[in-house]
């Protein structure tokens, strides 16, 4: 490939995951496709896994879910509830809403009405996330309501948890949840979904998993589940040097001159920086952050880069679209070598092309959100999209 910036993604390592975390529960799938899923690229990836049995989406609001309801016909969770003012384009798109008031419930019964059809909805629950969703004590009244008009589907009643690590605030916000559903029960609100779990929670056992789990990370290879479960990484991003050089000792290197070089050094330039999204993360644990911090400190640079495996630390301050990297692991390197690069996947820029690989072929290449053809691939006109 004579591209200087493109993205990854191997389908078939998605399907692998997507079919490791059908394997291990009873429960129904949303997989969860918001932020373009995961910076996977949402249409592609929704399309993919349609076709391999996936059984419904999730995304979090109406740009997202019109970008790919014609990709499947599955049903589409709006997990953020919309305004009552987009009311009718949740009706002319079939969405599920989730809500959480209700202005929204009178707003989606109107249109609904008007539109001849029965819309279903999910009332979102708030048990200790602190952000969306109705008060536990208010649940019930307005599940009430919402079965009292007949334009509107109560199907799920849902949470969502706050804590990824804390096995004890999940359960607590769990046995919130199964409070409310029996107090759902005794007044007669039988057969809804009733759904919690995301990727930590799933891994926590089955008892979190109720009648349907709202699957993200763990479907992009992320996170871990235990020994029993192999997830394969989705996503990989590369850049080519552009150039290749020595520095003297003591040469300054990047903005403000931040970084000083201690012995005579090969350095590389990818034409990629902070406009593109590459910010040295991902940060992941306190201990990772804390790592980057001394090295910082003492001068060796953040490993964001890799070649055949080898760290290339960045050397000095991430620029616009150019970053310097410490080539010492590859002194023979020259430009257009290909480096790996390790970043924030959810905020890279949707410029950068993605390459969509199925058994080690390219199938399709998407660019600025539009599909092109491989063939005529050119990174000028991608960036113009
Ligand atoms: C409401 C909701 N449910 C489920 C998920 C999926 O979470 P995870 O990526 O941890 O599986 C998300 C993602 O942020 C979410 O916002």
């Amino acid at each position: 490939m004579n591209w200087s910036t493109w993205i990854e993604i191997d389908l078939d390592a998605l399907r692998h995951n997507f079919l490791q975390i059908r394997s291990r529960t009873a429960a129904r799938i949303c997989l969860v496709v918001k932020a373009d899923a995961y910076g996977h690229g949402a249409p592609m990836v929704v399309a993919h896994l349609y076709k391999h049995g996936a059984q419904s989406f999730a995304v979090s609001d109406l740009e997202e879910a019109t970008a790919i309801r014609s990709a499947s016909q599955a049903p589409l969770l709006l997990l953020s509830p919309p305004l009552p003012d987009q009311a009718s384009l949740v009706v002319k798109h079939r969405l599920m809403a989730t809500v959480t008031s209700l202005p929204l419930v009178e707003a989606l019964a109107r249109h609904a009405w008007a539109s001849r059809t029965r819309l279903q909805i999910h009332l979102k629950v708030d048990t200790g996330l602190g952000r969306l969703g109705v008060a536990p004590r208010d649940a019930l009244s307005l599940a009430l309501k919402i079965v009292s008009l007949r334009s509107l589907k109560l199907a799920g009643v849902f949470t969502h948890f706050s804590a990824g690590s804390n096995r004890r605030q999940t359960e607590k916000q769990l046995q919130e949840l199964l409070n409310l559903k029996q107090a759902f029960t005794e007044a007669g609100l039988t057969g809804l979904t009733w759904h919690a779990a995301n990727s930590a929670a799933f891994c926590q056992g089955p008892h979190t998993h109720l009648d349907m789990v709202r699957i993200g990370t763990m479907l992009y290879g992320q996170g871990e589940c235990g020994r029993h479960m192999t997830l394969r990484d989705t996503w990989a991003f590369y850049a080519r040097l552009i150039a290749v050089k020595q520095v003297q000792a003591g040469s300054r290197i990047g903005y403000g001159g931040t970084y000083r070089a201690r012995r005579r050094m090969t350095v590389g330039v990818i034409p990629v920086g902070y406009s593109d999204g590459f910010h040295l993360e991902p940060l992941s644990t306190p201990a990772v952050q804390l790592r980057r911090a001394v090295s910082r400190l003492v001068g060796l640079g953040s490993c964001s880069a890799f070649a055949d495996g080898s760290p290339l630390p960045v050397v000095g301050k991430v620029g616009m679209n150019l970053t310097c990297l410490d080539l010492s692991a590859v002194p023979e390197a020259e430009p257009g070598l290909v480096v790996r690069l390790a970043a924030r996947r959810t905020t890279i820029s949707r410029r950068i092309p993605k390459v969509y690989l199925e058994q080690g072929r390219v199938v399709a290449v998407w660019c600025g959100g539009q599909s092109i053809q491989p063939q005529a691939f050119d990174r000028l006109n991608c960036h113009s999209i």
